[in-house]
């Protein structure tokens, strides 16, 4: 697949001085489905910033097509490439409208009022922000229609990449599958690359096919998924572990269980075959 992003020798530290982000190397290819995890601080959100421009670079490049992100000027076609939906979507909404939220990215970029409105429109259908609510202020909304009229009015400029950050916090369990559903057709259907950050490594094996780990700003694993919750004690020095399923096969090794067991269903195969 052709390569989006690539990030080369990242450092990034904030005006006040404190360090975020050191030596971080990354390639994101197109249609990926990717995972960022780690403890709390360990720099997620402040990566996801740089791969939209939201931040520059202290040190070392980032390239989104063929744009390099330390260029001035070229946010309005940064944002078109990389879309970063909020890690609480309250504080991305700030219109007064469902539909001047979701127009609000196509109008600050410059398109006419007919590219506008079509692009609102099928944004909108995309995301399951249904037109009744088009004229409500987003405060009206439950949380869950408010997220999703936040990735609408990322998806209204049509970026190739969306990164989301912590979609299922404050949802219950059919709120969050939907979101992540609906994350996954985006990819499968729309061929976009989705980067979700998330604390909850259910929803990591669930859908994530490479996971990214991240510690106290540095890159600790980069891989398939599976692959990553194998190694558990690399794991435990950015406080994240594998779910529960998998832990269960790395406790019984001894007895005979694979140590990347990722479901029930891959379970149940594997102590059949003991
Ligand atoms: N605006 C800021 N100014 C100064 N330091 C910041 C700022 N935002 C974040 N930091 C610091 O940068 C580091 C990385 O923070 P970041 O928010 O990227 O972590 P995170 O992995 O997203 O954490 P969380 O899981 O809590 O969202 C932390 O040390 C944090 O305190
Ligand atoms: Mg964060």
């Amino acid at each position: 697949m052709a390569k989006l992003i690539t990030v080369d020798a990242l450092d990034y530290v904030y005006p006040d001085g404190t360090p975020a982000l050191f030596d971080i190397n990354l390639e994101i290819a197109e249609e990926e489905f990717i995972a960022f995890i780690g403890q709390n601080g360990s720099g997620k959100t402040t990566l996801s910033k740089c791969l939209n421009g939201l931040l520059r670079p202290t040190q070392g490049s980032i390239i989104v097509d063929d744009l390099d992100t330390r260029q001035r000027g070229i946010i309005k076609q940064l944002v078109t490439k990389v879309g970063y939906v909020f890690q609480n979507p309250d504080h991305q909404l700030f219109n007064r409208t469902v539909w001047a939220e979701i127009a609000y990215g196509p109008n600050n970029i410059g398109l006419s009022q007919s590219e506008v409105k079509e692009r609102v429109i099928e944004a909108a259908q995309v995301a399951g922000v249904h037109e009744d609510v088009f004229d409500t202020h987003p405060y009206f909304l439950d949380k869950g229609l408010r997220q999703r009229v936040a990735i609408a009015s990322i998806l209204a400029l049509r970026p190739k990449t969306i990164i989301v950050d912590e979609p299922t916090t404050g949802q219950d369990v059919r709120q969050s599958i939907e979101v992540m559903n609906f994350l996954k057709r985006l990819r499968d259907e729309e061929g976009h690359t989705i980067i979700i950050i998330t604390h909850e490594m259910r929803i990591v094996a669930d859908y994530a096919e490479r996971t990214v780990v991240l510690g106290k700003g540095r890159k600790l694993l980069d891989g398939p998924t599976r692959e990553v919750f194998a190694q558990p004690e690399i794991l435990k020095q950015t406080f994240v572990e594998p779910p529960q399923i998998t832990r269960v096969g790395q406790a019984l090794v001894e007895e005979g269980l694979p140590n990347d067991v990722l479901s029930v269903e891959e379970m149940k195969v594997a102590f059949n075959r003991k």
